[in-house]
C-alpha cells in the first residue's frame, strides 16, 4: 500500500492509474479506522480495480466546542488496518495540505441539511461537501463509498453529486454494528462503562419505532413520541433528536408511508451518538 500525503503524489498515483484504465474506488474516512470503515474498504475491493482510502479530519465540519482537537486519531494503526483491507493508496494530508490558505469558494448544502444533525450541528454539511468536493476532484474517483450510519451525509452526497453532475456513483454500505447493537463508530472510545452498557438502547428504540409504523396504527407524531419516550427510559442520555422523514429527500410526513429514515442522537457526558433505520411502507 502506497501511503501519501502531498497532493502532488496523489494526483500522479491517480493520472497512472487512469492512463492504464483501471477504475478507482473511493473511501474517504476521518480515521480511527473501524470495522464500518473496512467494510466499505473492502465492498470498494471487490468493486474496483484500485482503492483510494482518505484519512483527513476536516477542520470544516466541526463546529465550535466539537470534538475537532480530541478526535481520536491513530495513524500507525490504521495503516496496517487499511492495508488489510485491501487498499492501494492511502491519502493523509495535513490541513495545511488541503487547506493552505482560507478558501475563496466553499458550498453551501440548500436543501436535506437543515434536520436531524444539520440543525443541530450547522454548517456542518457544508464542510462535508467541501472536502468531498475536494477529495472527488482529487482522486477522480469511479465510485465512492460512505457508511449509513450517517444517512443524512449519505443524503446531502448524492445530493451534491446529482446537482453538480459529478461523474461518480456513490454507494451507501449498511452499518456495522457491536454484538449487542450499537453502531460500531470512531466516537464509541468517549463512552463511559456506564453508558456503554445503556447505548444499544439507541438502536432498540429505533426498532421499536419501527415496528410500531408497521404495525400502521400511529401517526409519525405517535411513532417519534414512542421512541423517544424508550429512549428517555432506558437510554441514560439526553435525547438530541428524534426524527421521522421521508428518504432520501428528509421531508416531514403526514403519514408513514414511502422510503422512511427514523433517527435519532443521543448526548452522553463525552459523546455524541447517532443511528437510523431506513425502511419501506406501501
Ligand atoms: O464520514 C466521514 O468520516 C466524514 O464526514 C467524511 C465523509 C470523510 C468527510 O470528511
Amino acid at each position: 500500500m502506497k501511503v501519501v500525503k502531498t497532493i502532488p503524489e496523489l494526483k500522479e498515483f491517480v493520472q497512472t492509474e487512469k492512463k492504464a484504465g483501471r477504475q478507482i474506488g473511493l473511501v474517504p474516512t476521518m480515521g480511527f479506522l473501524h470495522e464500518g470503515h473496512l467494510s466499505l474498504a473492502e465492498k470498494a475491493r471487490k468493486e474496483n480495480d484500485i482503492v483510494i482510502m482518505t484519512i483527513f479530519v476536516n477542520p470544516l465540519q466541526f463546529g465550535p466546542g466539537e470534538d475537532f482537537e480530541r478526535y481520536p486519531r491513530d495513524l500507525e494503526r490504521d495503516e496496517k488496518l487499511a492495508a488489510s483491507a485491501g487498499v492501494d493508496c492511502l491519502f493523509v494530508p495535513e490541513v495545511e495540505e488541503m487547506y493552505p490558505q482560507p478558501s475563496i469558494i466553499t458550498m453551501t448544502v440548500t436543501g436535506r441539511a437543515d434536520k436531524l444533525c444539520g440543525e443541530k450541528r450547522p454548517g456542518h454539511f457544508d464542510g462535508v461537501a467541501t472536502v468531498v468536493t475536494k477529495l472527488f476532484h482529487l482522486t477522480e474517483p469511479d465510485k465512492a463509498y460512505f457508511g449509513l450510519k450517517d444517512a443524512q451525509q449519505f443524503a446531502v452526497i448524492a445530493g451534491l453529486v446529482e446537482s453538480l453532475n459529478f461523474p461518480v456513483e456513490v454507494i451507501g454500505v449498511e452499518t456495522i454494528r457491536e454484538e449487542d447493537g450499537l453502531a460500531k463508530s470512531s466516537r464509541n472510545v468517549y463512552l463511559t462503562e456506564d453508558e456503554r452498557s445503556k447505548a444499544p438502547h439507541l438502536q432498540k428504540a429505533l426498532q421499536l419505532g419501527v415496528q410500531t409504523a408497521e404495525r400502521g396504527k400511529k401517526s409519525p407524531a405517535e411513532i417519534k413520541q414512542l421512541t423517544n419516550d424508550y429512549l428517555q427510559s432506558h437510554a441514560g442520555a439526553a435525547v438530541d433528536y428524534v426524527e421521522l422523514l421521508s428518504y432520501p429527500e428528509l421531508e416531514p410526513l403526514e403519514k408513514a408511508h414511502g422510503k422512511m429514515i427514523l433517527a435519532a442522537a443521543i448526548k452522553y457526558s463525552k459523546a455524541r451518538l447517532i443511528d437510523n433505520i431506513i425502511f419501506n411502507l406501501n
